[in-house]
């Protein structure tokens, strides 16, 4: 006798009530148990991030190599089930296709309950610890062709209602075939129209909105758009482009760039709840043009759409990806000519960078301002 409660684990047949016809039982009904960690040998450590460790690991059986990320999730939060954050990232991740986000393979289990692990296509580079290692910046043919697959991949993204609400250099990731991939969706979120408020998850400082800065509660996709344009100067400049160190200091970096937001400009601005813990400094100008001497008319002006301060009006993945900025000279590199670089997490000496000062690398894990530390625990007790 068969007990329908149970998870189908076979291919077969079922009878369709509507037709009278035997049917064929689709893969997507199928429930095959994670298979162990074990079958999996370890590489070498690629990252660790704040939830966990990544590693490169090397399939026993087809000898195909992976990035193996160990979610962090402790046992006392498997009390009320499976951690609610944990399915979240999974089931975002699995429901994406799209060149230019990584893919998950699967998932795997160690031998205790909270041994949880994803399994990933390996990617070589992330654009973290390459621009850190970096000798000879990115020409803008090949700044233009990183910027347009991350906005390909954030046009997806959008399209199918998802936030990432984490995009930074360490979660972009290329491969030697010149794909970049975005990668960490521990903080993405779907969302739907009308939009629900959601709970403050905190995109890491550098990339952090002024919407986000000033404790707006609603977040839309504009908040990765505004990574993007930061993103988009750091590779231009070769230097982080708002490298505060505190939320005071991260806006009066972006009040230096761009100038005081209004009401004007912002409609809603002087009501947002953290506005009373500011002082803002008054500071007229757009500085966008002296920063970037040598970017085109085209250029400054999606920086500029990118960077505007009301979220509404803020430039979306698609209106970017219009922009003629991209059909100017110097043209977007073809991805398959872009450079291959030295695989730096993988080699143990590398760990000295070549830069001065702070790296994106000691951003990932440095920036230790009360509101990081209050990120961090804010992250963790979505787990609960
Ligand atoms: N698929 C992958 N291929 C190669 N390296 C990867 C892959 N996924 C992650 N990494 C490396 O591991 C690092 C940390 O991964 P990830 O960002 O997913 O973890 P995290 O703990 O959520 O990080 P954080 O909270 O610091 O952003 C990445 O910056 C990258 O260097
Ligand atoms: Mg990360």
């Amino acid at each position: 006798m068969t007990d329908w409660s149970e998870p189908i684990r076979k291919k077969g047949f079922v009878l369709n009530f509507q037709t009278k016809k035997l049917q064929e039982i689709s893969d997507r009904h199928i429930t095959n148990p994670c298979r162990s960690v074990e079958e999996y040998e370890k590489l070498n450590m690629l990252g660790q991030g704040t939830y966990g460790v990544v590693y490169r690991v090397r399939d026993k059986k087809t000898k195909k190599e992976y990035a193996l990320k160990k979610v962090k999730v402790d046992r006392d939060l498997f009390r009320d089930g499976f951690p609610v954050a944990c399915l979240r990232e999974i089931s975002i991740l699995k429901s994406c296709k799209h060149e230019n986000i990584v893919d998950l393979k699967e998932v795997v289990v160690g031998e205790q309950l909270e041994k949880i692990f994803l399994v990933m296509e390996y990617c070589e580079q992330d654009l973290a610890s390459l621009l850190d290692n970096l000798e000879k910046p990115f020409s803008e043919s090949e700044v233009k062709c990183i910027i347009m697959q991350l906005l390909r991949g954030l046009e997806y993204l959008h399209g199918h209602y998802i936030i990432h609400r984490d995009i930074k250099v360490s979660n972009l990731l290329l491969t030697d075939t010149g794909c970049l991939k975005i990668a960490d969706f521990g903080l993405a979120r779907t969302f739907s129209v009308p939009q629900k408020s959601m709970t403050p998850g905190l995109v890491t400082l550098w990339y952090r909105p002024p919407e986000l800065l000033l404790g707006s509660p609603n977040q839309s996709t504009a908040i990765d758009m505004w990574a993007v344009g930061c993103i988009l100067g750091e590779l231009l400049s070769h230097k982080p482009l708002l490298p505060g160190t505190s939320e005071i200091s991260q806006i009066n970096l972006i009040v230096d760039l761009l100038g005081t937001p209004s009401e004007s400009i912002w409609p809603g601005f002087k009501d947002l709840p953290a506005l009373q813990n500011f002082n803002l400094r008054q500071q007229p100008y757009n500085n966008l043009k002296t920063r970037f001497p040598y970017l085109s008319q085209v250029g400054l002006r999606l920086l500029n759409f990118l960077f505007m301060y009301d979220p509404m009006k803020r430039a979306t993945a698609v209106e970017c990806l219009q922009s003629s900025y991209f059909k100017e000279a110097p043209l977007p590199a073809d991805p398959k000519l872009m450079p291959s670089f030295p695989q730096h997490r993988n080699l143990k000496a590398s760990t000295s960078s070549m830069t001065s000062g702070r790296t994106r690398t000691q951003e990932r894990v440095g920036n230790s301002n009360i509101s990081d530390i209050l990120g961090n625990v804010l992250k963790k007790k979505r787990f609960e």
